[in-house]
């Protein structure tokens, strides 16, 4: 598809006077910004595989703008990585950083843009140095692996509005026009009051590593993170969040409380779980199921669904509404790829003075998550008021080990391969 990206400023805000209300949240799509030719200086923290997405991505992103991009300096765990990332981008080896701390001296150095795509466990303690060095920030999804870190970066989020800081999240699903139409669509009532819904990420497996002769329990993790929930969260937290961040969005808040239960079935290290199945109370008498799996040769699918009392809706598919034709949705043209037009969104937001700043519907989508994960674990109903105000709830101050912190200071004990967590006893 080779559409025009650019949507006419004139044409923007006269679809925006149209809309209404839930316009206020709406980033300034394609709107080319002002300083064409512009040079945006960028640091990458992870350089794996969607860290070098990412910087794809908003090369791409700057070339749809007429900016430019230069990868000023990259920083990963691994040297080697970190090297192959610094080469294909002519990064000079004294702006390679590298181990658990190297993100310290990447911070340091005079570059406008940081990409944050490390595993999940590091991302609050590399967001809280950003906003300190005044970067403006993409942020990979999720941002925590517990109430500690979800809380932490929703705090964080507020210091980054004070500062005037970007912080665009990698839920690309908020930037792509069939979701930004449909929530539109569903915030101005064409399917009545959502009632219910499902929303799923069923697969297959994803990779994992073994260790290897000798290894230190810290590489072990860092290699093998999608197996750990300490480093990732467990599935529904790393994949199944995107699902229920789409799910948060449409329906305007977060939910009340969770149930659910889930197990293993296949996997060979780590610690997580394989599937999962969770009620979410949102409240109002609105429940939505949730359910994830990651094993090979079952059924497969990733969606979105919701019941209104006026029609239906799949995230950003198919819509039933007799009202739609009414309403005035604007025309949301955003590139083909959502995770470009997260990059095309966070350079607007930028050169224009307007700030995008997604780290609480982030945090409150990975503490949705969260949420549910523990109730699987522990087989037991957890609020949203557990996680978030009672401090006496026993998962209030849930923070699991080993944390970034214990990372920096060499202090990593990893958890026992093929141990997980036993419903009712957890
Ligand atoms: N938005 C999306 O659709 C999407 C898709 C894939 C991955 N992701 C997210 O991106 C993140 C990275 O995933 P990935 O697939 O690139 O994983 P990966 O394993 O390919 O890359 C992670 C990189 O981070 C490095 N790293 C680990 N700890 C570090 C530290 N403390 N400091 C510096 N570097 C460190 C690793 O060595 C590795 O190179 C995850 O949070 C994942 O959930 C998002």
């Amino acid at each position: 598809m080779n559409q025009p990206l650019i949507m006419p400023r004139r044409n923007f805000l006269k679809n925006v006077a149209l809309a209404g209300a839930a316009v206020s949240a709406l980033p300034l799509f394609n709107v080319r910004a002002e300083g064409a030719g512009r040079k945006f200086k960028i640091g990458l923290v992870g350089c794996g595989g969607r860290g070098n997405g990412a910087v794809e991505n908003i090369i791409e992103a700057a070339k749809t703008l007429g900016y430019e991009i230069e990868v000023y300096t990259v920083c990963d765990f691994f040297p080697d990585r970190a090297n192959d990332t610094a080469k294909k981008y002519n990064v000079p080896a004294e702006r390679i950083f590298t181990g658990p701390k190297g993100y310290h001296d990447l911070m340091a150095q005079p570059f406008d843009i940081v990409l944050l795509a490390t595993p999940p466990v590091f991302r609050a303690t590399h967001l809280e140095a950003a906003i300190n060095a005044g970067k403006q920030i993409f942020i990979e999804k999720p941002v925590a692996v517990d109430p500690v870190g979800a809380r932490k970066v929703m705090a964080l989020g507020e210091i980054a509005k004070q500062k005037g800081l970007s912080v665009v999240a990698g839920t690309q699903r908020r930037h792509m026009s069939g979701y930004l139409r449909n929530q539109f669509a569903v915030a101005n009532g064409a399917i009545g009051k959502i009632v219910g819904g499902t929303v799923s990420w069923c697969g297959g497996a994803l990779w994992f590593k073994r260790r290897n002769e000798g290894e230190s329990d810290a590489s072990y993790l860092v290699r093998n993170w999608t197996s750990f929930a300490e480093m990732s969260g467990d599935h529904i937290v790393e994949q199944h969040v995107h699902n229920l961040d789409v799910t948060n969005w449409f329906l305007g808040r977060p939910p009340k409380s969770a149930v659910g239960f889930g197990g293993r079935a296949r996997r060979q290290t780590g610690d997580q779980f394989d599937f999962f199945s969770v009620d979410f109370n949102y409240g109002d008498d609105v429940h939505i199921h949730s359910m994830c799996r990651q094993v090979n040769g079952t059924y497969g699918g990733v969606s979105e669904f919701f019941n209104g009392t006026e029609g239906t809706t799949f995230g950003g598919g198919k819509m039933s509404s007799t009202k739609l034709a009414s309403l005035n949705v604007p025309e949301f043209k955003t590139h083909e790829n959502g995770q470009v037009q997260e990059h095309i969104d966070l350079l607007n937001s930028i050169v224009s003075g307007q700030p995008l700043n997604g780290a609480r519907t982030v945090a409150e989508s990975t503490l949705t998550a969260i949420m549910g994960r523990i109730s699987c674990y522990t087989g037991q109903l957890v609020s949203w008021a557990d996680l978030t105000t009672n401090t006496g709830s026993p998962w209030y101050n849930l923070s699991l080990s080993p944390s970034a912190a214990d990372f920096e200071s060499g202090n990593v004990v990893a958890p026992k391969d093929n141990v997980w967590p036993v419903p009712g006893e957890a």
